[in-house]
């Protein structure tokens, strides 16, 4: 039987960059509330996904030549991206959403309009500054030394239509929801949201732009496009079928019974979130929690810092059990941590290798060894010297509860590994192998070992949130044992004739010298020059001959406005009409250098706007990086090649 609903949610990742090992850091400790919540016997539904619209990503998309879709699909679902990294670390949301899935932005487009029409959302004027030749706004923050960003020229006052939330008519009930209830975790989290953003002044919050296009439109305004964080906060409500149909589980799942996040946007989620919620006459969710950041060097991460940030190189050389594991047990879930590979190593070395991993295969090899695969009938019972060990093993899951309801994952796992240790201490007590010498003896070696499998049945199932497969792995071992909730409180559960498997060790000791060289080895770059990996898939070859390359003379090339990357260039293709090709190069080559030479372009991909101009296939350059920077070199080719020679 069910003992309820739960609904738990992680930040919906913006898919600007791959991933690191930070981002997994958050996603890794909900699934581990996911999964201890449903082994309690919850109904739980755990919801991940990716915000995919805003100006960042318009940009990197125009960087990389393609359609914001196309760069978001690619991070998404391509390889290597979101959803791979979720797979590959066992992450059991039940939901993905995505918001430019179609569902999600017609339902914003709607929760827009509503809050339009209850007043709380108004018209009203953008201030910011502007610069002329460029036509572009800017915020006083995005300036640099007080001018235009792309053009360094100077910038005047100006004012743009914008909409705005009235975030100020629910200063004091946010206040009072931070300050009077337990909505907001950490405590440490109220003191800053409110001394920091209420007290000084709730202003009303710009809640649309008309300076880039990729965003949900709002449909009765065209040319304005809903702010990206109110977009993306309702993830947590469309993604149950709020104001749309193709969802469903609002009734069952909202209010949501806890929002983890990192601690930068913990002021979205507990001022923001909840006052859009109280426009519209929502319930509330039930608590936000404000997550600490994983520091490298004292600093922020970024996947910029190579392979150390890696999960998926850190997966693939230490397992995704160990460090998942790790994640949660270094460091307190509320705080800061640095990340070192040094730490994780004797992480992995300590609890799992020396605790863990010797408890399981000490014990199972011993029951091997005496007994063969199953233990004997005739077991002692218990006496004195088995009390403190039984005690503890018996008090274990409340004292974990405790702890995991409070999100402390960190001190929850403390607690098993107390019993892990007292339990290995039990072994070297009664020294099983003297036991084992004299037969007559053979029925309290029984009992010990039988403590000891019981032991690390209750263990093992406690740490299945953090460790699903080695959970898994060791029930294999223990023949097959149940390890649901109830029986995780009762000392006995293990049939008395318990069958056991032997098998390898569940995590080798790791030679942190020899392995901090591996890492370090590998963090370095190969040479000074890196070039791009080889497409492993192959391409027929009637697809490639489809391509239509040609020589291509540049007629005229000019800089882009309002764009510091794209050149625009008029070309001679040999048809007779001037054929326009975009190309986002501005950044290696100047107008002037390319008139005249002969260049490779694609002809016959389908024309696409940018900038509102349309490009008509793209050149072909040379690109790899040298010594950390990006270099591109156009093709150019002899100029006795004339106009419109196809290259095959
Ligand atoms: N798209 C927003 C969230 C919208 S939720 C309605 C966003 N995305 S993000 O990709 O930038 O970050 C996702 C989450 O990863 C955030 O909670 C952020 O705090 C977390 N982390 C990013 N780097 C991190 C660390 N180094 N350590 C821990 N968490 C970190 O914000």
């Amino acid at each position: 039987m069910s003992k309820g609903n739960y609904y738990i949610t992680t930040p919906i990742y913006y898919p600007s960059a791959k991933l690191h090992i930070g981002h997994t850091y958050c996603t890794v400790a909900t699934d581990a509330m996911a999964r201890y919540k449903r082994l309690q016997g919850y109904n739980v539904c755990f919801l991940t996904g990716t915000d995919e619209h805003g100006q960042k990503i318009e940009d990197k998309a125009k960087e990389a030549g393609c359609t914001p879709q196309e760069y978001v699909d690619n991070i998404v679902l391509g390889e290597g991206g979101v959803l791979d990294l979720w797979k590959l670390m066992n992450i059991s949301n039940d939901r993905f959403i995505r918001t430019t899935d179609d569902y999600h932005v017609a339902a914003i487009q709607k929760i827009f309009k509503k809050m339009y029409e209850n007043g709380d959302i108004y018209k009203g004027k953008y201030t910011g500054k502007y610069c002329k030749p460029c036509e572009s706004f800017w915020t006083e923050s995005q300036l640099v030394d007080g001018k235009c960003p792309d053009c360094g020229r100077e910038v005047q006052d100006a004012e743009e239509e914008a909409y705005f939330f009235r975030l100020s008519k629910y200063a004091d009930r946010v206040q009072d929801l931070l300050e009077n209830t337990d909505f907001l975790e950490p405590r440490s989290r109220v003191h800053e949201m409110v001394n920091n953003f209420i007290k000084p002044g709730l202003e009303d919050l710009c809640v649309s732009r008309t300076s880039f296009s990729w965003g949900v439109p709002v449909d009765f305004d065209e040319g304005h496009v809903v702010y990206v964080w109110i977009d993306a906060l309702f993830n947590y409500m469309t993604a149950l079928g709020f104001c749309n149909d193709a969802k469903e589980g609002l009734e069952d799942f909202w209010p949501a019974d806890v929002h983890f996040v990192g601690k930068e946007i913990v002021r979205f989620h507990a001022i923001i979130w909840p006052a859009m919620l109280m426009s519209l006459g929502l319930p509330l969710p039930k608590k936000v929690y404000g997550h600490g950041w994983l520091l490298l060097d004292g600093g922020k991460m970024s996947k910029s810092k190579g392979n150390v940030v890696d999960p998926y190189i850190l997966a693939q050389r230490f397992g995704v059990d160990a460090l998942r594991f790790f994640l949660l047990r270094s460091f307190p879930f509320g705080s800061d941590g640095n990340f070192s590979n040094e730490l994780l190593i004797s992480t992995i070395n300590t609890d799992l290798a020396n605790d863990l991993g010797n408890l399981v295969s000490r014990t199972v090899a011993m029951a091997q060894k005496y007994f063969g695969e199953r233990l004997p009938a005739q077991q002692q019972v218990n006496i004195e010297m088995d009390k403190e060990l039984v005690e503890m093993v018996c008090t274990l899951r409340d004292k974990y509860e405790e702890q995991m309801e409070k999100y402390a994952f960190q001190n929850a796992l403390a607690e098993v590994f107390k019993v892990i240790s007292r339990a290995n201490k039990y072994i070297d007590e009664n020294a099983p192998w003297v036991l084992a010498k004299d037969e007559s003896n053979h029925p309290r070696l029984a009992k010990v070992l039988y403590n000891l499998l019981e032991t690390v049945r209750i263990c093992a199932g406690l740490l299945s949130p953090f460790m699903p497969a080695t959970a898994e792995e060791i029930a294999k071992r223990l023949g097959g044992v149940r390890m649901d909730w109830d029986s995780l409180e009762d000392f006995g559960v293990l049939p008395v004739q318990v069958a056991t498997v032997a098998g390898d060790a569940l995590f080798p000791r790791i030679d942190m010298e020899k392995e901090l060289a591996a890492l370090e080895e590998l963090s370095k770059p190969k040479s000074d020059i890196e070039i791009e990996p080889y497409a492993t898939e192959h391409v027929d070859f009637d697809t490639f001959c489809k391509s239509d390359f040609r020589a291509v003379k540049v007629k005229d090339c000019q800089p882009v406005k309002k764009s510091d990357k794209l050149l625009q260039f008029t070309l001679d293709d040999g048809t007779g009409t001037d054929r326009q090709i975009l190309s986002g190069i501005a950044k290696f080559y100047k107008p002037e250098e390319l008139i005249g030479k002969t260049l490779v372009a694609i002809t016959n991909l389908p024309p696409r706007k940018m900038m509102g101009k349309e490009s008509c296939g793209m050149l072909i350059s040379a690109v790899h990086t040298e010594k950390g920077e990006e270099k591109l070199h156009l093709l150019m080719v002899d100029d006795a090649i004339p106009a419109g020679a196809k290259l095959c």
